[in-house]
């Protein structure tokens, strides 16, 4: 097909053409050339904000502060220094974090669950500004959580569209100007192919409903680290899951422009005998993606997965010794808020140390999405692994 697709002069990395074929051998197979029925890439109105906001979000030297958990695994969080799982503390903590001095220098977007957007500081200041006010992009999670797979190896699917145009559009009007769904995708269960088609076609009808509310969405097929297998069955697993995500956004004619991704690293499973180092994790994930994912895409945005601070840094640094075509960055969760957690214990004697502490994690990436961390200073907390089997978000 590639070579009939070059002799007809088109450009085949371009998701609108992908649609425009998509439809005409779909919907209308016998309409002549001349007739066939043109898809424009969609996101109407909102394209040109889009762009901006994803070109935004994936700036040098900046990234995405995670802090999307559900209540459930905020309880976790909060557990885990001894604290209860009420609203109250919840709020602290979220408080604690975006309000961290200086932040927007390192953090250019928030990922926030549904009841911190509509939240403010003790001082009544809507979080969304104290972020806006910090040249920091508030984004919310809006998928509605994994549940079994009937039909699957054990597997699970994502929940979340039904109502989503009308939530988004209400997430817009909040000051949400980007949006993130996570699906899973597990080696050890299969992946089977219900499975990862089940995870593509979801993530694709999410971005273009996201798209047509103005919000930029960050496309999250996790694959998750669960396993004992080697790195190159990682690599099989991602460039499959890769191209069928692929298939089926410009399927839903979704603007590539206008999204940002947050793929797994390719590393071995984490109970795989040998360990990758950061240089082996670059090289496969860069071949992974450079096979996988267009140009026109603005970011890759990274999840930790379970890495301890220091390695996930590590990782993104050896990614950023030679140019990319895409902005190289992170996104996450663990990997940013562990060591500030543990300092913060939740007294509020202790913000000030907590603060800096996640400061100095987003600066530590920040310095390794230009390619230049050294990890010589690091203290041995941020050299923990936080990998948890059949983790859930
Ligand atoms: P981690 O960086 O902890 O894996 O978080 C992933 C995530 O999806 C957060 O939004």
């Amino acid at each position: 097909m590639a070579a009939s697709l070059l002799k007809a002069g088109v450009n085949v990395g371009s998701s609108q053409f992908l649609g425009e074929s998509i439809a005409k051998n779909v919907q209308s197979p016998k309409v002549s050339k001349a007739h066939r029925v043109c898809f424009s890439v969609r996101a109407g109105s909102y394209a040109e904000e889009l762009v901006k906001t994803a070109k935004s979000v994936a700036s040098p030297g900046r990234g995405i502060l995670a802090i999307d958990e559900s209540n459930a695994t905020c309880g976790k969080r909060l557990d885990s220094i001894g604290l209860e799982n009420n609203e109250t503390n919840r709020q602290a903590y979220r408080q604690l974090l975006l309000t961290t001095p200086g932040l927007g220098e390192y953090i250019s977007g928030a990922i926030l669950f549904e009841e911190t957007l509509y939240q403010s500081t003790t001082d009544g200041k809507k979080f969304v500004d104290v972020l806006r006010e910090a040249n920091i992009m508030p984004g919310i999670k809006v998928d509605k959580g994994l549940v079994p797979l009937p039909g699957s190896n054990n597997e699970s699917w994502c929940q979340g569209l039904d109502g989503l145009a009308s939530r988004s559009a209400e997430y817009y009007k909040q000051g949400a100007r980007f949006a993130k769904w996570r699906t899973v995708v597990s080696i050890p269960n299969g992946p089977s192919e219900l499975a990862v088609k089940e995870a593509a076609w979801g993530l694709a009808r999410y971005a273009a409903i996201s798209q047509d509310n103005g919000l930029v969405p960050i496309v999250e097929p996790e694959i998750l680290l669960d396993g004992d297998h080697s790195i190159d069955r990682t690599l099989e697993v991602a460039e499959k899951v890769w191209s069928e995500v692929f298939f089926y956004l410009a399927a839903n004619n979704v603007l590539f422009e206008g999204i940002l991704l947050k793929p797994s690293m390719v590393t071995p499973g984490a109970e795989h005998k040998e360990r990758a180092s950061p240089q082996q994790v670059a090289e496969y994930t860069l071949k992974m993606l450079k096979r996988r994912v267009p140009p026109a895409v603005p970011g890759i945005m990274f999840l930790s997965g379970g890495q301890s601070e220091v390695e996930a840094t590590l990782n993104l640094n050896a990614m950023n010794q030679s140019p990319n075509p895409w902005h190289v960055s992170f996104s996450y969760a663990r990997a940013l808020q562990n060591t500030c957690l543990k300092t913060w214990k939740g007294l509020p004697e202790n913000v000030e140390a907590a603060q800096k502490a996640l400061l100095l994690r987003a600066r530590a990436n920040s310095v390794a999405q230009l390619g230049k961390y050294s990890a010589e200073n690091e203290g041995d907390e941020a050299k923990t692994g936080m990998f948890v089997k059949g983790y859930t978000y």
